[in-house]
């Protein structure tokens, strides 16, 4: 396999997120995000840890990017601070804020860099937070005022533009399950907060389009790869179908003009209470492309006792097959799987690989890290992916999650994503061989 395989203008890059890396969390006018305030409340996050520090990339930015340069990787994915622009969520722009960014954008393109941005990668101001935040339908005029505010500081540079993270994962795990930020649990929280959400994805691609003159604008879902633990039970299949609908179909076809798959998860009819009258039309946006977020398959199948969608998970560990140290499975069809899939629905554009990677057990040894499970993840993945791509699928790019080992949410520092090796106690960076592997492939 080689680069040339995929075209010249296929877009190769790195993916990071701000609370991830950025540190520096009170800094320079900066307000809290509910991620400030959830990994300060004891016992949700492993260890303890939080990102105030992370890996302190709003000072160390200009040795980070060139880093990425180094690594000749040509595109630059990262997301801005909501409450690092805006510290109470609207209202007074902190220009500090706004000034990072600016150094970073610059940067990047002086060195020939694409900047790739993130509107909103899970750091939700926390003053918005404490007026309801997602679950409150105010956040559609929020979200609005902030994007508007990034287009028009950041759009004379910037064309590349993504809406929302993996809106599945913020409001599962935060609205829902409570294991991540803002810590909220249960049906009525993560309903509420779905619909907003779903309201701004849509809301936030029409406000670049109207203030930017040649935007390329999408946004990123997660894609699990699902197939029922036993292929030939049938409640395991239906089971696998309900799981889908939730995990893989829940914010794209509103997008897509689609509405919810009220149909496949009954309880998404809790839905209807939020919806005014115009937002099924509100709620589509015609995207320039989507971004897919592929780690892994996960196997499903029934339980009674799992309220709502009565499936479960089974675990790759319990399954004995190889996994990653978030207990994900390896995987590498998965990511062929996920093309193929989205490219069904009719109104798709062009799919871009926003994130793909994988957490090992690393070791530095003289200054060296020979991470080559990674290595093997990472080419495997490519691999599938140029068979879709050969076969005639539109994918237009490829990122790899991450540049460097960062704060991973609810499990810390612990799992280490890194193409860079990161030392949290001296802050100091070690290209891994999955980066110079990463470099060799790309030149
Ligand atoms: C994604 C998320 C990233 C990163 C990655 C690895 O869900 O967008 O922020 O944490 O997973 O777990």
């Amino acid at each position: 396999m080689n680069k040339k395989d995929f075209g010249d203008d296929f877009l190769w890059g790195v993916s990071t997120a701000a609370y991830q890396i950025e540190g520096a969390f009170n800094i320079d006018g900066k307000g809290l995000s509910i991620w400030d305030t959830f990994t300060k409340k004891k016992n949700k996050i492993f260890n303890n840890e939080n990102g105030d520090i992370a890996c302190d990339f709003y000072h160390k930015f200009t040795q980070d990017i060139y880093l990425i340069y180094q690594l000749k990787i040509p595109n630059f994915r990262f997301s801005i601070s909501w409450s690092r622009i805006f510290p109470e969520g609207v209202g007074t722009i902190n220009q500090k804020g706004i000034d990072f960014y600016n150094k970073v954008i610059d940067l990047c393109l002086e060195l020939g860099i694409q900047p790739w941005i993130t509107l909103y990668h899970w750091d939700l101001p926390q003053s918005l937070h404490e007026k309801g935040g997602w679950t409150n339908r105010e956040i559609i005029n929020w979200f609005s005022e902030y994007v508007a505010c990034c287009v028009k500081h950041f759009g004379d540079r910037v064309s590349k533009w993504m809406i929302l993270n993996e809106p599945m994962v913020f409001t599962g795990a935060g609205y829902f399950l409570g294991v991540h930020a803002p810590g909220l649990k249960g049906i009525d929280h993560f309903i509420a907060a779905t619909h907003h959400v779903a309201m701004c994805q849509a809301e936030g691609g029409r406000i670049i389009r109207s203030l930017h003159s040649n935007p390329y604008i999408g946004t990123t879902f997660s894609y699990s790869h699902l197939e029922p633990y036993s292929a030939e039970n049938e409640n395991d299949q239906k089971a696998t179908k309900r799981v889908d609908a939730l995990l893989n179909r829940l914010f794209i076809e509103p997008l897509l003009g689609l509405g919810y798959p009220l149909k496949d998860l009954p309880m998404l009819d809790k839905l209807e209470k939020f919806m005014h009258p115009n937002d099924l039309n509100q709620l589509a946006f015609d995207m320039d492309f989507v971004g897919l977020q592929v780690y892994t398959r996960e196997l499903v199948n029934y339980s009674l006792f799992v309220p709502f969608v009565q499936a479960n998970i089974v675990k790759a560990s319990r399954r004995f097959v190889h996994h990653t140290i978030m207990d994900w499975e390896v995987f590498p069809d998965s990511i062929y799987h996920a093309v193929k899939r989205i490219e069904k629905y009719s109104n798709i554009k062009d799919i871009i690989i926003t994130e793909n990677g994988a957490a090992f057990d690393d070791s530095v040894n003289n200054d060296r890290v020979a991470d080559l499970l990674r290595k093997d993840y990472l080419q495997k993945h490519i691999k599938k992916l140029l068979k879709a791509k050969k076969e005639g699928s539109n994918i237009k790019g490829y990122f790899v999650w991450t540049l460097m080992d960062n704060f991973e949410w609810a499990e810390g520092f612990k799992p280490r994503f890194g193409l860079v090796h990161l030392d949290f106690k001296t802050q100091k960076r070690i290209i891994k061989d999955s980066g110079i592997w990463y470099r060799d492939f790309l030149t």
